[in-house]
């Protein structure tokens, strides 16, 4: 099997004029990998900056809800940022670093990925530049705001459907004139080799520290564990922990979005309604018509709205070693408040997928079972989302006096 392929998928389809740089980037990250002090320091950075280890805490009452079910959640809400997505960017950047490029772009859908980057740019001294779609520019705010706080230049496309899709485009142009000084960070397992490959040794941690953390706290490896599946780079974090462990049965949890009948969802596998196809640099399961052109998803979480997969989840599916599922929003939303009530914790509407995976098994599995569900990112973030999918109708009372002040504000400058 040549090198970046997992199985039938993979690989690097890339412009002619990328070869170099890809082939830079790739010499880059199998150097760091094969450099135990890279390793350790960003171990380092990780604990400084980002508060980890997360801790791995014990579901009290969701488990008391299930006889002698034990439940535990991998706190990646607790990163800097909110969500698992800074391990990833603060790894790249180290990377940067060490290639001596002094700037960084990316493109984002909801937002969260340009925040990340743009805060791993602002620690790590990077100039920044965020593509994001003007649609997404409107309605994102609170993470443009944000991003350009943190110093990042915020770029709206105008092009196509004014969504992630052309923000890529968009991105990918700039790298082509740009790359002597510019790396791209992608956000998740995808794309052209080696960034499946790359983006998931950065979320090993997450797994490395929850084997070591259920085995002190359980003295035994959990027998499920679920996360969400977007692109899958959270998912791969924690599996790694369990890979070499067949008695782990391992389940990721896609956006079933309206239900798996027609097409608003982003359910690439467990629909199985995916063909294998190459786009965005790479081979993978991807929702796309008769034609071949990519369709249009759905999900009540932005971050899950994707219309491929990581090549090493749709490898380990074929496998047999990860299960799929999926989540409709209503689920999710319901998993969300369950979560909120009886623990405490706001876990992100990405992340409420993994919950209501799990909720959904949890009365099948077997009377003395450990599951672990991957909290990939906090909710308080999607409190725009969370407020409307929940139709709190004080919320919106809120958003509309607010709308009114600056109105009136408005109306006396003009
Ligand atoms: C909190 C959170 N969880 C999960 C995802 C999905 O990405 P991935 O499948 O790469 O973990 C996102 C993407 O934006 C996210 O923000």
């Amino acid at each position: 099997m040549s090198k970046g392929y997992f199985g039938a998928f993979g690989g690097a389809y890339i412009p002619e004029i990328l070869h170099e740089t890809f082939a830079q980037l790739t010499l880059a990250y199998e150097t760091a990998r094969a450099d135990e002090a890279f390793w350790r320091h960003y171990i380092e950075l990780m604990r400084n900056y980002s508060g980890r280890p997360t801790p791995l805490t014990f579901a009290e009452n969701l488990s008391l809800a299930h006889g002698k079910r034990r439940i535990y959640i991998k706190r990646e809400d607790l990163n800097q940022t909110g969500a698992h997505k800074a391990n990833n960017v603060m790894g790249q950047g180290l990377l940067v670093r060490r290639m001596g490029k002094t700037r960084v772009i990316a493109e984002t859908g909801a937002g969260q990925h340009g925040v990340a980057t743009a805060t791993m740019a602002a620690r790590l001294g990077l100039a920044c530049t965020i593509y994001m779609g003007a649609k997404d520019v409107a309605r994102q705010r609170p993470n443009v705001f944000w991003m350009e706080q943190l110093g990042a230049t915020v770029i709206p496309v105008t092009s196509g459907s004014q969504t992630l899709k052309d923000a890529v485009n968009e991105a990918m142009r700039d790298w082509v004139g740009s790359m002597d000084n510019t790396h791209y960070v992608l956000g998740t397992a995808c794309g052209a080799h080696p960034f499946p490959e790359m983006v998931s040794w950065f979320q090993s941690v997450i797994g490395q520290e929850a084997r070591v953390q259920i085995l002190e706290q359980e003295g035994r490896l959990p027998d499920h564990v679920y996360a969400c599946v977007g692109g899958g780079s959270n998912a791969m974090g924690i599996f790694q922990g369990f890979l070499e462990d067949p008695q782990v049965e391992l389940i990721g949890v896609e956006a079933g979005g309206l239900g798996l009948a027609g097409h608003n969802h982003a359910s690439r596998i467990a629909s199985g309604k995916s063909t294998v196809g190459i786009a965005q640099g790479y081979k993978t399961c991807f929702l796309q018509d008769e034609d071949g052109q990519m369709r249009d998803t759905h999900s009540v979480a932005a971050g899950l709205d994707y219309v491929g997969v990581s090549p090493i989840l749709a490898d380990l599916h074929q496998q047999g070693r990860v299960r799929f599922e999926a989540a409709t929003d209503v689920e999710v939303v319901e998993a969300l408040k369950r979560m909120v009530k009886s623990e405490g914790i706001i876990p992100a509407l990405e992340s409420s997928h993994a919950v209501a995976g799990a909720l959904r098994e949890l009365p099948q599995l077997k009377e003395d079972a450990v599951v672990i569900i991957n909290l990939s990112g906090r909710g308080d973030k999607d409190i725009f989302t969370i407020a409307e999918a929940l139709g709190d109708a004080k919320w919106k009372t809120y958003i509309q006096e607010r709308a009114a002040i600056y109105a009136a504000e408005q109306g006396e400058r003009s």
